[in-house]
């Protein structure tokens, strides 16, 4: 079993960003974490990241015959892109939609999600605990 987990715009400043609300760990305590517990549950994982919408939805297209699963934090783009839900439709892949924040109790930009239209499940508000969840989901949905 293949997943890959995309993060969006600005994930990448984990540790530096807005501590009080994304945490003091970095991005890179972030692959850490990916990486222990996909090795913990036999999964294979891919983690990309990018803060250009036209590559993450290339990343999504190639995808497509390869992968059986995506976790995606789209970040910003969560709010805002139609482009990455068309991607996540077009590639037929079952999504799971994860944020470190709980975009719910934020300001009301942030409760709309256009991927949201796409994903099997949400999970958010539990920092990397987070990608815990919606990864365990997901490899059980695919069980
Ligand atoms: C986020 C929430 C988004 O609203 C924000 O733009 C992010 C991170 C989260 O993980 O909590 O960049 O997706």
């Amino acid at each position: 079993m293949k997943l890959l987990i995309i993060n969006g715009p600005n994930l990448n400043m984990l540790g530096i960003r807005e501590p009080d609300i994304y945490g003091k760990r970095t991005y890179a305590d972030l692959l850490t974490y990916i990486e222990n517990l996909c090795k913990n549950e036999n999964l294979e994982a891919e983690v990309f990241q990018s803060n250009h919408e036209g590559a993450i939805v290339d990343k999504i297209q190639d995808a497509y015959g390869i992968i059986n699963g995506i976790v995606i934090n789209p970040a910003a783009y969560t709010h805002t892109s139609v482009a990455i839900l068309d991607a996540v439709k077009a590639v037929g892949l079952p999504t799971v939609e994860v944020h470190l924040s709980d975009v719910s109790k934020r300001e009301d930009f942030r409760k709309i999600s256009y991927i949201r239209n796409a994903c099997i499940k949400t999970f958010s508000g539990k920092g990397f605990d987070s990608y815990k969840e919606a990864i365990l989901y997901l490899k059980d949905y695919l069980k």
